[in-house]
Protein backbone atom coordinates (compact mmCIF):
# COMPACT_ATOMS: atom_id res chain seq x y z
CA UNK A 1 0.00 0.00 0.00
CA UNK A 2 1.75 3.62 -1.17
CA UNK A 3 0.95 6.26 1.76
CA UNK A 4 -1.95 7.92 1.53
CA UNK A 5 -0.40 11.55 -0.11
CA UNK A 6 -3.76 13.16 -0.56
CA UNK A 7 -5.35 13.18 3.24
CA UNK A 8 -3.65 16.71 4.45
CA UNK A 9 -3.31 19.76 1.68
CA UNK A 10 0.30 20.61 3.07
CA UNK A 11 1.78 17.49 2.12
CA UNK A 12 2.24 17.53 -1.59
CA UNK A 13 4.51 20.55 -0.64
CA UNK A 14 6.44 18.68 1.68
CA UNK A 15 7.22 15.21 -0.98
CA UNK A 16 9.98 17.66 -1.61
CA UNK A 17 11.34 18.51 1.80
CA UNK A 18 14.61 17.04 2.42
CA UNK A 19 14.96 15.11 5.47
CA UNK A 20 18.92 14.39 5.47
CA UNK A 21 21.28 16.87 6.33
CA UNK A 22 22.34 19.31 3.48
CA UNK A 23 26.30 19.07 3.95
CA UNK A 24 27.48 22.75 2.12
CA UNK A 25 31.19 24.03 3.50
CA UNK A 26 30.23 27.57 1.87
CA UNK A 27 27.57 28.19 4.99
CA UNK A 28 28.41 28.55 8.35
CA UNK A 29 29.04 24.92 9.75
CA UNK A 30 27.20 23.89 12.85
CA UNK A 31 28.24 20.79 15.07
CA UNK A 32 25.88 19.30 17.28
CA UNK A 33 26.60 16.83 20.32
CA UNK A 34 23.38 14.96 21.88
CA UNK A 35 23.55 13.08 25.38
CA UNK A 36 20.51 11.59 26.74
CA UNK A 37 17.16 9.71 25.78
CA UNK A 38 15.70 9.47 22.25
CA UNK A 39 14.01 12.31 23.01
CA UNK A 40 16.48 14.62 23.05
CA UNK A 41 17.79 13.02 19.83
CA UNK A 42 14.66 13.81 18.23
CA UNK A 43 15.32 17.24 19.55
CA UNK A 44 18.56 17.79 17.67
CA UNK A 45 17.44 16.99 14.91
CA UNK A 46 14.35 19.49 15.09
CA UNK A 47 17.27 22.15 15.93
CA UNK A 48 19.11 21.35 12.74
CA UNK A 49 15.99 21.70 11.10
CA UNK A 50 15.53 25.48 12.22
CA UNK A 51 19.74 26.30 11.71
CA UNK A 52 19.54 24.89 8.01
CA UNK A 53 16.63 27.05 8.05
CA UNK A 54 19.03 29.95 9.03
CA UNK A 55 21.65 28.98 6.77
CA UNK A 56 23.80 26.45 8.55
CA UNK A 57 25.03 23.27 7.11
CA UNK A 58 25.83 20.50 9.59
CA UNK A 59 29.39 19.56 10.04
CA UNK A 60 31.30 16.61 11.66
CA UNK A 61 34.06 17.73 14.00
CA UNK A 62 34.09 20.72 16.43
CA UNK A 63 37.31 21.33 14.36
CA UNK A 64 35.55 22.67 11.58
CA UNK A 65 32.04 24.05 13.69
CA UNK A 66 31.68 27.67 13.46
CA UNK A 67 28.49 26.87 16.43
CA UNK A 68 29.22 23.68 18.53
CA UNK A 69 25.52 22.60 20.57
CA UNK A 70 25.65 20.40 23.36
CA UNK A 71 22.22 19.01 23.84
CA UNK A 72 21.94 18.05 27.28
CA UNK A 73 20.89 15.36 29.45
CA UNK A 74 20.26 16.43 33.32
CA UNK A 75 18.76 12.58 34.67
CA UNK A 76 21.77 11.63 36.78
CA UNK A 77 24.62 13.31 38.28
CA UNK A 78 26.94 11.27 35.51
CA UNK A 79 25.28 12.59 32.87
CA UNK A 80 25.84 16.28 33.64
CA UNK A 81 29.47 15.40 35.15
CA UNK A 82 30.32 13.88 30.89
CA UNK A 83 28.83 17.20 29.68
CA UNK A 84 31.32 19.23 31.84
CA UNK A 85 33.97 17.23 30.92
CA UNK A 86 32.97 18.25 27.20
CA UNK A 87 32.90 21.53 28.07
CA UNK A 88 36.64 21.38 28.97
CA UNK A 89 37.18 20.23 25.49
CA UNK A 90 35.36 22.74 23.64
CA UNK A 91 37.25 25.98 25.61
CA UNK A 92 40.27 24.51 24.04
CA UNK A 93 38.91 24.77 20.56
CA UNK A 94 37.58 28.45 21.91
CA UNK A 95 41.07 29.20 22.89
CA UNK A 96 42.50 28.61 19.25
CA UNK A 97 39.18 30.09 17.54
CA UNK A 98 37.77 32.89 19.98
CA UNK A 99 35.09 33.56 16.94
CA UNK A 100 33.62 29.61 17.66
CA UNK A 101 30.33 30.02 19.74
CA UNK A 102 29.04 27.41 22.00
CA UNK A 103 25.48 26.60 23.09
CA UNK A 104 24.49 24.41 25.88
CA UNK A 105 20.97 23.17 25.06
CA UNK A 106 18.61 20.54 26.44
CA UNK A 107 17.72 19.83 29.84
CA UNK A 108 20.85 20.96 31.96
CA UNK A 109 20.85 24.17 30.60
CA UNK A 110 17.02 24.71 31.54
CA UNK A 111 18.05 23.25 35.12
CA UNK A 112 21.22 25.21 35.13
CA UNK A 113 20.33 28.46 33.55
CA UNK A 114 22.32 31.07 34.93
CA UNK A 115 25.17 28.96 36.32
CA UNK A 116 26.07 27.41 33.19
CA UNK A 117 25.66 30.96 31.43
CA UNK A 118 27.96 31.74 33.95
CA UNK A 119 30.77 29.59 32.94
CA UNK A 120 33.27 31.04 30.83
CA UNK A 121 32.76 28.83 27.76
CA UNK A 122 29.09 29.30 27.48
CA UNK A 123 27.83 31.56 24.81
CA UNK A 124 24.49 30.50 24.61
CA UNK A 125 22.00 28.70 27.04
CA UNK A 126 18.78 27.72 25.07
CA UNK A 127 16.29 25.22 27.41
CA UNK A 128 13.95 22.74 25.26
CA UNK A 129 11.30 25.31 24.52
CA UNK A 130 13.77 27.84 23.06
CA UNK A 131 14.91 26.22 20.01
CA UNK A 132 12.90 28.39 17.51
CA UNK A 133 14.60 31.39 19.10
CA UNK A 134 18.32 29.74 18.42
CA UNK A 135 18.63 31.67 15.28
CA UNK A 136 18.52 34.76 16.89
CA UNK A 137 20.68 33.93 19.90
CA UNK A 138 23.22 32.66 17.94
CA UNK A 139 23.09 36.43 15.76
CA UNK A 140 23.06 37.96 19.16
CA UNK A 141 25.87 35.91 20.47
CA UNK A 142 27.96 37.09 17.72
CA UNK A 143 27.99 40.56 18.09
CA UNK A 144 26.07 41.13 21.44
CA UNK A 145 27.58 38.99 24.00
CA UNK A 146 26.27 35.95 25.79
CA UNK A 147 22.68 34.82 25.30
CA UNK A 148 20.23 32.71 27.51
CA UNK A 149 16.56 31.58 27.32
CA UNK A 150 15.01 28.94 28.70
CA UNK A 151 11.53 30.00 28.96
CA UNK A 152 9.52 27.06 29.50
CA UNK A 153 6.01 27.10 27.53
CA UNK A 154 2.88 24.62 27.65
CA UNK A 155 2.02 25.10 23.49
CA UNK A 156 5.35 24.30 22.23
CA UNK A 157 5.19 21.03 20.14
CA UNK A 158 7.62 21.66 16.95
CA UNK A 159 4.64 20.77 15.11
CA UNK A 160 5.38 22.20 11.99
CA UNK A 161 9.21 21.78 11.86
CA UNK A 162 10.35 18.99 9.54
CA UNK A 163 13.25 17.11 11.71
CA UNK A 164 16.43 16.81 9.50
CA UNK A 165 17.73 13.06 10.19
CA UNK A 166 21.12 12.93 11.26
CA UNK A 167 21.00 8.81 11.36
CA UNK A 168 23.10 6.93 8.50
CA UNK A 169 20.88 4.23 8.21
CA UNK A 170 17.65 5.92 7.03
CA UNK A 171 15.33 2.78 7.99
CA UNK A 172 14.23 3.81 11.58
CA UNK A 173 12.96 7.57 12.67
CA UNK A 174 11.65 9.26 15.54
CA UNK A 175 8.39 11.27 15.76
CA UNK A 176 7.91 12.82 19.40
CA UNK A 177 4.52 13.12 19.58
CA UNK A 178 3.98 15.07 23.14
CA UNK A 179 6.63 17.21 25.43
CA UNK A 180 6.91 17.38 28.97
CA UNK A 181 5.51 15.23 31.71
CA UNK A 182 2.89 16.49 34.52
CA UNK A 183 3.84 13.14 36.31
CA UNK A 184 6.01 14.68 39.41
CA UNK A 185 7.54 11.42 39.86
CA UNK A 186 9.63 12.27 43.27
CA UNK A 187 13.06 11.32 42.00
CA UNK A 188 12.64 13.05 38.51
CA UNK A 189 14.09 16.27 37.37
CA UNK A 190 12.27 16.12 33.28
CA UNK A 191 9.21 17.50 35.13
CA UNK A 192 11.13 20.28 35.86
CA UNK A 193 13.63 20.79 32.52
CA UNK A 194 10.87 19.91 29.85
CA UNK A 195 7.89 21.58 31.65
CA UNK A 196 4.28 20.98 31.75
CA UNK A 197 3.14 17.86 29.00
CA UNK A 198 1.63 18.85 25.72
CA UNK A 199 -0.04 16.40 23.21
CA UNK A 200 0.96 17.04 19.77
CA UNK A 201 -1.62 17.60 17.17
CA UNK A 202 -2.56 14.02 15.45
CA UNK A 203 -2.67 15.84 12.51
CA UNK A 204 0.79 17.01 11.83
CA UNK A 205 2.16 13.53 13.52
CA UNK A 206 0.70 11.72 10.56
CA UNK A 207 2.13 13.85 8.07
CA UNK A 208 5.46 13.95 9.68
CA UNK A 209 4.81 10.21 9.55
CA UNK A 210 3.55 9.71 6.02
CA UNK A 211 6.79 11.63 5.01
CA UNK A 212 8.92 9.42 6.26
CA UNK A 213 7.28 6.20 4.40
CA UNK A 214 7.48 8.47 0.97
CA UNK A 215 11.23 9.06 1.66
CA UNK A 216 11.64 5.27 2.41
CA UNK A 217 12.08 4.85 6.22
CA UNK A 218 10.66 1.41 7.52
CA UNK A 219 10.42 1.97 10.68
CA UNK A 220 8.60 4.91 12.96
CA UNK A 221 9.27 5.38 16.61
CA UNK A 222 6.45 7.31 18.58
CA UNK A 223 8.52 8.99 21.42
CA UNK A 224 6.33 10.58 25.14
CA UNK A 225 7.34 10.55 28.06
CA UNK A 226 3.82 9.01 29.23
CA UNK A 227 2.98 7.95 25.32
CA UNK A 228 -0.35 6.57 27.54
CA UNK A 229 -1.61 10.08 28.59
CA UNK A 230 -1.49 11.63 25.14
CA UNK A 231 -4.35 13.39 24.77
CA UNK A 232 -5.28 15.91 22.08
CA UNK A 233 -8.33 18.15 21.79
CA UNK A 234 -9.49 19.56 19.09
CA UNK A 235 -9.21 23.29 20.09
CA UNK A 236 -12.28 24.23 17.99
CA UNK A 237 -14.77 21.18 19.19
CA UNK A 238 -13.93 20.14 22.56
CA UNK A 239 -15.72 16.11 21.55
CA UNK A 240 -13.18 15.94 19.11
CA UNK A 241 -10.27 14.15 20.68
CA UNK A 242 -7.77 11.74 19.43
CA UNK A 243 -6.06 9.50 22.32
CA UNK A 244 -3.20 7.22 22.07
CA UNK A 245 -4.50 4.29 21.15
CA UNK A 246 -6.09 5.74 18.87
CA UNK A 247 -3.10 7.48 17.43
CA UNK A 248 -1.04 4.26 17.24
CA UNK A 249 -3.85 3.21 14.91
CA UNK A 250 -3.54 6.32 12.56
CA UNK A 251 0.25 5.66 12.40
CA UNK A 252 -0.32 1.74 11.96
CA UNK A 253 -3.38 2.75 8.88
CA UNK A 254 -0.17 4.76 6.60
CA UNK A 255 1.69 1.91 5.42
CA UNK A 256 1.29 -2.02 6.77
CA UNK A 257 4.99 -2.40 5.74
CA UNK A 258 6.18 0.18 7.94
CA UNK A 259 6.58 -0.69 11.83
CA UNK A 260 5.57 1.51 14.34
CA UNK A 261 6.95 1.55 18.08
CA UNK A 262 6.40 3.62 20.72
CA UNK A 263 7.89 4.37 23.98
CA UNK A 264 7.58 4.75 27.25
CA UNK A 265 4.56 3.61 28.64
CA UNK A 266 3.75 4.28 32.08
CA UNK A 267 2.15 1.07 34.27
CA UNK A 268 -0.27 3.70 35.56
CA UNK A 269 -1.99 5.02 32.55
CA UNK A 270 -1.35 1.80 29.85
CA UNK A 271 -4.56 0.82 29.25
CA UNK A 272 -6.41 -2.21 27.31
CA UNK A 273 -6.83 -0.08 24.63
CA UNK A 274 -3.54 0.46 23.34
CA UNK A 275 -3.03 -3.50 24.24
CA UNK A 276 -5.93 -4.50 21.91
CA UNK A 277 -4.41 -1.74 19.18
CA UNK A 278 -1.13 -3.82 18.76
CA UNK A 279 -2.74 -6.58 18.90
CA UNK A 280 -4.71 -6.00 15.58
CA UNK A 281 -2.09 -4.88 13.56
CA UNK A 282 0.86 -6.68 12.83
CA UNK A 283 3.02 -3.48 12.10
CA UNK A 284 2.62 -1.99 15.71
CA UNK A 285 5.70 -4.17 17.12
CA UNK A 286 4.90 -6.22 20.18
CA UNK A 287 7.34 -4.89 22.55
CA UNK A 288 6.11 -2.90 25.89
CA UNK A 289 8.82 -0.70 27.32
CA UNK A 290 7.52 -0.33 30.90
CA UNK A 291 9.60 1.15 34.01
CA UNK A 292 8.76 -0.13 37.46
CA UNK A 293 11.34 1.41 39.09
CA UNK A 294 10.74 -0.70 42.21
CA UNK A 295 9.22 -3.90 43.26
CA UNK A 296 8.65 -2.74 46.65
CA UNK A 297 5.21 -1.11 47.01
CA UNK A 298 6.28 1.76 49.51
CA UNK A 299 8.90 2.46 47.88
CA UNK A 300 6.68 3.19 44.95
CA UNK A 301 4.89 5.06 47.09
CA UNK A 302 7.42 7.27 48.02
CA UNK A 303 8.58 7.68 44.47
CA UNK A 304 4.76 8.90 43.76
CA UNK A 305 4.53 6.44 40.70
CA UNK A 306 0.68 5.92 41.61
CA UNK A 307 0.92 1.84 41.21
CA UNK A 308 1.44 -0.27 43.25
CA UNK A 309 3.78 -4.58 43.12
CA UNK A 310 0.59 -6.11 42.44
CA UNK A 311 -0.88 -3.37 40.22
CA UNK A 312 2.04 -3.35 37.86
CA UNK A 313 2.12 -7.52 37.88
CA UNK A 314 -1.79 -7.01 37.08
CA UNK A 315 -0.82 -5.23 33.94
CA UNK A 316 1.96 -7.52 32.92
CA UNK A 317 -0.21 -9.69 33.38
CA UNK A 318 -3.24 -8.36 31.28
CA UNK A 319 0.30 -7.44 28.34
CA UNK A 320 1.13 -11.24 28.13
CA UNK A 321 -2.99 -12.61 27.91
CA UNK A 322 -3.34 -10.39 24.92
CA UNK A 323 -0.35 -11.00 23.10
CA UNK A 324 1.48 -13.81 24.67
CA UNK A 325 4.31 -12.71 21.78
CA UNK A 326 4.97 -9.27 23.34
CA UNK A 327 7.96 -8.36 25.03
CA UNK A 328 8.61 -6.71 27.63
CA UNK A 329 11.95 -3.99 28.88
CA UNK A 330 11.99 -2.42 31.84
CA UNK A 331 14.02 0.35 34.04
CA UNK A 332 14.66 0.19 37.50
CA UNK A 333 16.53 2.41 40.00
CA UNK A 334 17.79 0.96 42.95
CA UNK A 335 18.64 2.23 46.45
CA UNK A 336 16.16 5.23 46.42
CA UNK A 337 16.04 6.76 49.82
CA UNK A 338 14.67 4.87 52.53
CA UNK A 339 15.43 1.15 50.36
CA UNK A 340 15.73 -1.39 52.79
CA UNK A 341 17.40 -4.97 51.77
CA UNK A 342 14.10 -6.00 52.06
CA UNK A 343 12.59 -3.80 49.67
CA UNK A 344 15.60 -4.49 47.22
CA UNK A 345 14.78 -8.31 47.68
CA UNK A 346 11.53 -6.95 46.65
CA UNK A 347 12.93 -5.66 43.14
CA UNK A 348 14.74 -8.97 42.80
CA UNK A 349 12.02 -11.19 42.98
CA UNK A 350 9.79 -9.03 40.59
CA UNK A 351 12.90 -9.66 38.25
CA UNK A 352 12.41 -13.25 38.57
CA UNK A 353 8.72 -13.17 38.40
CA UNK A 354 8.51 -11.06 35.34
CA UNK A 355 11.42 -12.28 33.57
CA UNK A 356 12.12 -8.91 31.31
CA UNK A 357 13.09 -9.35 28.12
CA UNK A 358 16.24 -6.68 28.66
CA UNK A 359 16.14 -3.41 31.20
CA UNK A 360 17.88 -0.36 32.02
CA UNK A 361 19.28 -0.65 35.26
CA UNK A 362 20.59 2.68 37.52
CA UNK A 363 21.17 3.38 41.32
CA UNK A 364 19.15 6.45 42.61
CA UNK A 365 21.45 9.50 41.85
CA UNK A 366 19.83 12.91 44.12
CA UNK A 367 18.84 15.38 41.44
CA UNK A 368 18.60 19.36 43.24
CA UNK A 369 15.18 20.71 43.65
CA UNK A 370 12.58 17.45 43.16
CA UNK A 371 10.30 16.35 45.79
CA UNK A 372 12.88 13.56 46.65
CA UNK A 373 15.63 15.84 47.16
CA UNK A 374 13.49 17.65 49.79
CA UNK A 375 11.20 15.37 51.42
CA UNK A 376 13.72 12.39 51.68
CA UNK A 377 17.09 11.93 52.80
CA UNK A 378 19.57 10.07 50.58
CA UNK A 379 20.54 7.46 52.80
CA UNK A 380 21.60 4.82 51.13
CA UNK A 381 25.70 4.34 50.93
CA UNK A 382 26.90 4.61 47.68
CA UNK A 383 28.83 1.11 48.25
CA UNK A 384 24.71 0.14 48.63
CA UNK A 385 23.78 1.22 45.85
CA UNK A 386 26.76 -0.28 44.11
CA UNK A 387 26.28 -3.70 45.45
CA UNK A 388 22.68 -3.74 44.61
CA UNK A 389 23.05 -2.24 41.65
CA UNK A 390 25.62 -5.11 40.45
CA UNK A 391 23.25 -7.63 41.99
CA UNK A 392 20.08 -6.90 39.70
CA UNK A 393 22.65 -6.51 36.40
CA UNK A 394 23.59 -9.85 36.83
CA UNK A 395 20.20 -11.43 38.01
CA UNK A 396 18.81 -9.68 34.44
CA UNK A 397 21.68 -11.04 32.34
CA UNK A 398 21.05 -14.38 33.33
CA UNK A 399 17.15 -14.01 32.71
CA UNK A 400 17.99 -11.77 29.26
CA UNK A 401 20.24 -14.29 28.29
CA UNK A 402 17.36 -17.62 29.53
CA UNK A 403 14.57 -15.42 27.22
CA UNK A 404 17.38 -15.31 23.96
CA UNK A 405 18.27 -18.95 24.45
CA UNK A 406 14.09 -19.88 23.89
CA UNK A 407 14.69 -17.86 20.41
CA UNK A 408 17.05 -20.71 19.23
CA UNK A 409 15.61 -22.34 16.32
CA UNK A 410 12.66 -20.23 15.86
CA UNK A 411 12.22 -17.61 12.97
CA UNK A 412 11.47 -13.92 13.09
CA UNK A 413 10.86 -11.06 10.73
CA UNK A 414 13.77 -8.68 11.07
CA UNK A 415 14.21 -5.28 9.56
CA UNK A 416 17.75 -4.91 8.32
CA UNK A 417 19.11 -1.76 10.02
CA UNK A 418 22.88 -1.79 9.05
CA UNK A 419 26.26 -3.75 9.36
CA UNK A 420 27.70 -5.05 12.10
CA UNK A 421 30.45 -3.68 14.21
CA UNK A 422 32.77 -6.77 14.50
CA UNK A 423 32.17 -7.83 10.53
CA UNK A 424 31.19 -5.76 7.31
CA UNK A 425 29.81 -9.10 5.69
CA UNK A 426 27.48 -8.97 8.56
CA UNK A 427 24.14 -7.27 8.72
CA UNK A 428 22.28 -6.24 11.91
CA UNK A 429 18.53 -5.66 12.21
CA UNK A 430 15.99 -6.38 14.93
CA UNK A 431 13.16 -8.88 15.80
CA UNK A 432 9.49 -7.24 15.84
CA UNK A 433 10.13 -8.09 19.76
CA UNK A 434 12.83 -5.51 19.40
CA UNK A 435 15.47 -8.07 19.98
CA UNK A 436 19.08 -7.57 17.94
CA UNK A 437 20.06 -10.30 15.40
CA UNK A 438 22.96 -10.84 13.90
CA UNK A 439 23.44 -12.50 10.77
CA UNK A 440 25.46 -12.89 7.50
CA UNK A 441 24.20 -10.77 4.69
CA UNK A 442 23.62 -12.66 1.93
CA UNK A 443 23.47 -10.00 -0.35
CA UNK A 444 20.83 -8.48 1.14
CA UNK A 445 20.45 -4.75 2.30
CA UNK A 446 19.56 -2.12 4.63
CA UNK A 447 15.91 -1.26 5.02
CA UNK A 448 15.03 -4.61 3.65
CA UNK A 449 12.78 -7.29 5.45
CA UNK A 450 14.54 -11.04 5.78
CA UNK A 451 13.30 -13.84 7.79
CA UNK A 452 15.72 -15.13 10.26
CA UNK A 453 16.40 -18.32 11.91
CA UNK A 454 18.50 -18.20 15.52
CA UNK A 455 21.38 -20.23 15.48
CA UNK A 456 22.94 -18.95 18.72
CA UNK A 457 22.71 -16.66 21.35
CA UNK A 458 24.29 -14.14 23.92
CA UNK A 459 22.51 -12.36 26.93
CA UNK A 460 22.40 -9.08 24.18
CA UNK A 461 22.24 -11.05 20.83
CA UNK A 462 20.56 -13.31 18.58
CA UNK A 463 23.38 -14.59 16.09
CA UNK A 464 20.93 -16.02 12.89
CA UNK A 465 20.94 -17.05 9.53
CA UNK A 466 18.64 -15.69 6.36
CA UNK A 467 16.41 -18.32 5.95
N1 LIG B 1 9.36 8.90 31.33
C1 LIG B 1 9.98 7.68 31.49
C2 LIG B 1 11.47 7.70 31.70
C3 LIG B 1 12.21 8.93 31.99
S1 LIG B 1 13.85 8.92 32.49
C4 LIG B 1 9.29 6.95 32.63
O1 LIG B 1 8.42 7.44 33.27
O2 LIG B 1 9.66 5.84 32.91
C5 LIG B 1 14.49 7.32 32.19
C6 LIG B 1 14.79 6.54 33.42
O3 LIG B 1 15.83 7.13 34.15
C7 LIG B 1 13.65 6.39 34.39
O4 LIG B 1 12.74 5.42 34.01
C8 LIG B 1 14.38 6.03 35.67
O5 LIG B 1 14.56 4.63 35.77
C9 LIG B 1 15.73 6.70 35.50
N2 LIG B 1 15.87 7.84 36.40
C10 LIG B 1 15.13 8.96 36.41
N3 LIG B 1 15.54 9.77 37.42
C11 LIG B 1 16.56 9.15 38.04
C12 LIG B 1 17.37 9.46 39.18
N4 LIG B 1 17.22 10.59 39.85
N5 LIG B 1 18.33 8.57 39.55
C13 LIG B 1 18.49 7.42 38.87
N6 LIG B 1 17.75 7.07 37.80
C14 LIG B 1 16.79 7.92 37.39
FE1 LIG C 1 10.14 11.39 35.10
FE2 LIG C 1 8.06 10.08 36.04
FE3 LIG C 1 7.72 11.84 34.09
FE4 LIG C 1 8.95 9.55 33.58
S1 LIG C 1 6.80 9.78 34.22
S2 LIG C 1 9.62 11.59 32.96
S3 LIG C 1 10.07 9.17 35.47
S4 LIG C 1 8.38 12.30 36.18
FE1 LIG D 1 15.84 12.98 28.33
FE2 LIG D 1 17.79 13.40 30.01
FE3 LIG D 1 16.10 15.31 29.53
S1 LIG D 1 16.65 11.56 29.83
S2 LIG D 1 14.20 14.31 29.00
S3 LIG D 1 17.52 14.36 28.07
S4 LIG D 1 16.98 14.83 31.48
Amino acid sequence: MKPNLKIFDGLKHQEFVSLRPLIDETKAQVYIETYGCQMNVNDSEVVLSILQDAGYSLCDSIEKADLILVNTCSIRDNAEQRIHGRLDVFRIEKQKRPALIIGVIGCMAERMKEDLFNNRVVDIVAGPDAYRDLPRLVAAAKTGGKQINTILSHEETYADINPVRMDRNGVSAYISIMRGCNNVCSYCIVPYTRGAERSREPKSIIREAELLVANGYKEINLLGQNVDSYLWVNPDDPTDTVNFARLLEMVALIDPSVRVRFSTSHPKDMGNGVLYTMAMYGNICPHIHLPVQSGSSPVLERMNRKYTRESYLERVAMIRKIMPDCAITTDVIVGFCGETQQDYELTLSLFEEVRYDGAYMFYYSERPGTKASRSFKDDVSLEVKTERLNGIIALQNGISLENNRKCIGKEYEVLIEGTSKRCEEELVGRTPQNKTCVFPAKGHKIGEYVRVKVLSCTSATLLSEIV
